[in-house]
């Protein structure tokens, strides 16, 4: 089973991605954690992201399209993948329906998760992840069981994004706006398209995503 989780920043892709993984075997690709690790690694895609990411536009089709075509063919993407961020721009959703037709894959659902924009703005700002898992949580929304103590591998160090701040979450909104909620359409066109209350608690919201891919 192939998806796209479709949303704007903070609309809980990361978090469902997850949760999807692991329930289903499926492998979660985000683009923006790909991104990321270049970026930790200095790597030249790093280098030409940053600055890009700091101030919460789009990284350029290009570089996106051939990080994914790569990605894809992997052995672990075998029985299907999550794309989380991708695609964000019309090219990107027509280049990847090329990638997967020359693969013979097929795409069996896009999930939008919609959420109210100042929603988005305070989950964004609330955002960390446990430094050593990734496993993500929120100051006030997801609070890991014993204070301090992720959840999942028990690691007590703890992160924040360097776009996760209210001037840039703003930019990244209007990017979404501009550039990625007009592949909308497109999917719905194509008979794939579902929305999902992403306003819902997370749980809830897990629940939905299950009723469509099920
Ligand atoms: P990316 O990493 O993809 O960031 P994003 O799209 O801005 O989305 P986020 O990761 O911020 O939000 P999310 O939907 O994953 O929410 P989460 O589950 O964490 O991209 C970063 C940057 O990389 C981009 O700005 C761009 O520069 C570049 N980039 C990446 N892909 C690209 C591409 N394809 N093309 C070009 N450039 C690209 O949830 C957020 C918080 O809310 C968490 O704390 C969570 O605990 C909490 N939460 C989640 N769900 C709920 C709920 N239902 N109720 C209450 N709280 C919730
Ligand atoms: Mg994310």
């Amino acid at each position: 089973m192939n998806l796209i989780l479709l949303g704007a920043p903070g609309a809980g892709k990361g978090t469902q991605a997850r949760r999807l993984q692991d329930a289903h075997g499926l492998v979660q690709l985000s683009t923006g954690d790909m991104l990321r690790a270049a970026v930790a690694a200095g790597s030249e895609v790093g280098q030409k992201a940053k600055a890009i990411m700091d101030a919460g536009q789009l990284v350029s089709d290009d570089i996106m399209i051939a990080m994914i075509a790569d990605r894809i063919v992997q052995p672990d993407c075998k029985n299907g993948f999550i794309l989380d961020g991708f695609p964000r721009t019309t090219a990107q959703a027509e280049a990847l329906d090329g990638m997967l037709a020359e693969k013979g894959l097929k795409l069996d659902h896009v999930i939008e998760m919609k959420v109210d924009e100042e929603e988005l703005v305070e989950r964004v700002k609330g955002r960390y992840s446990c430094a050593k898992c990734g496993a993500g949580y929120h100051d006030r929304f997801q609070q890991p069981k014993v204070d301090g103590v992720c959840d999942s591998c028990g690691g007590t160090e703890f992160k924040r994004r360097a776009d996760d701040n209210e001037e840039t979450v703003r930019a990244r909104l209007v990017a979404y706006r501009e550039q990625t909620a007009p592949i909308l359409p497109y999917y719905r066109g194509k008979g794939v398209l579902t929305s999902v209350d992403g306003m819902a608690e997370i749980d809830e919201v897990t629940r939905q995503i299950e009723a469509v891919i099920r």
